[in-house]
């Protein structure tokens, strides 16, 4: 029986690689997307021509929203494993972090995707199996000056992971967080080439993370055979900041 994922942050340069390596492995997807209709379109596109005997549903969400998580679920059947890979940043002084910033982040980091759990439980643990990955941070693990609020939101993700996967675990559902350290992404472009040459530096692996390697570990705790691993953050970071 073909499995299915729904990768929150399809359309993110993390979000993309997972769902290659999944769908490689065989999963159906449901692939969301928030703005990057034109990426998340080629991304379906892509995966139904390489992959014909799977499915690939799009699905846009802004979790910023209360009505997010609502919209969403309607549009979802099979469930087998739920995904976040979405995520942005506030860098700048926490004292001069504005309330209704941090709230978004708040609200799209960590009670859209705790909400969204919530509603699709039941379908998680229909077949004794199911798995909840959350895109973490090693600054929720250590936190960053210039990112407090990221930080926090980050670290809550790991309590939770803690809390639930206490609940779900005779269930068969498994809750874990990958907490990467520096990534080439998209989403450290707001820093000039020389900041990140500084970074890359003091990363005892000698450079940023690919996706790839962070979508490893992804595909690994999907494995069945992975049922016992739960509650953990794992942390990958060449080693940086640990
Ligand atoms: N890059 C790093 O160095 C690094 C390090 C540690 C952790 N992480 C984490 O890794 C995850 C993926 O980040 P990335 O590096 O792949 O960045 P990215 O390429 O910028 O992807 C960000 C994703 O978040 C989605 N998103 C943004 N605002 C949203 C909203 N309001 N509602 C729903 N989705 C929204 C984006 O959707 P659209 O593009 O469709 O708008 C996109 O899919 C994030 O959780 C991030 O915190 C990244």
């Amino acid at each position: 029986m073909i499995k299915w994922a729904l990768i929150i942050g399809a359309s993110g340069d993390i979000g993309t690689q997972i769902a290659e390596e999944l769908a490689a492995d065989g999963w159906s997807l449901y692939l969301h997307y928030f703005k990057s209709s034109e990426r998340a379109h080629q991304l379906q596109k892509k995966l139904t021509m390489k992959f014909a005997r799977q499915d690939f549903l799009l699905v846009q969400a802004d979790l910023t929203t209360d009505q997010a998580v609502d919209e969403l679920s309607q549009q979802l059947f099979s469930l087998d494993a739920l995904i976040f890979a979405q995520g942005t940043t506030n860098y700048g002084l926490f004292q001069k972090l504005p309330a209704r910033e941090m709230a978004k982040m708040v609200q799209m980091q960590l009670l859209s995707p705790l909400h969204l759990i919530q509603v699709t439980a039941d379908k998680l643990a229909i077949n004794h199996f199911g798995r909840i990955i959350f895109i973490g941070s090693i600054y929720g693990g250590v936190g960053s000056a210039m990112e407090v609020g990221y930080s926090t939101v980050k670290g809550a993700l790991s309590a939770f992971a803690n809390a639930y996967s206490k609940e779900v675990a005779s269930l068969g559902v498994t809750v874990n967080v990958i907490a990467p350290g520096a990534v080439a992404t998209r989403m450290n472009n707001m820093f000039s080439p020389t900041v990140r040459q500084a970074v890359a530096a003091e990363i005892p692996a000698g450079h940023f993370a690919s996706s790839q390697e962070i979508a490893y570990w992804v595909k690994v705790i999907l494995a069945t055979e992975a049922d016992y691993l739960t509650g953990q953050t794992i942390y990958v970071t060449g080693g940086w900041l640990k």
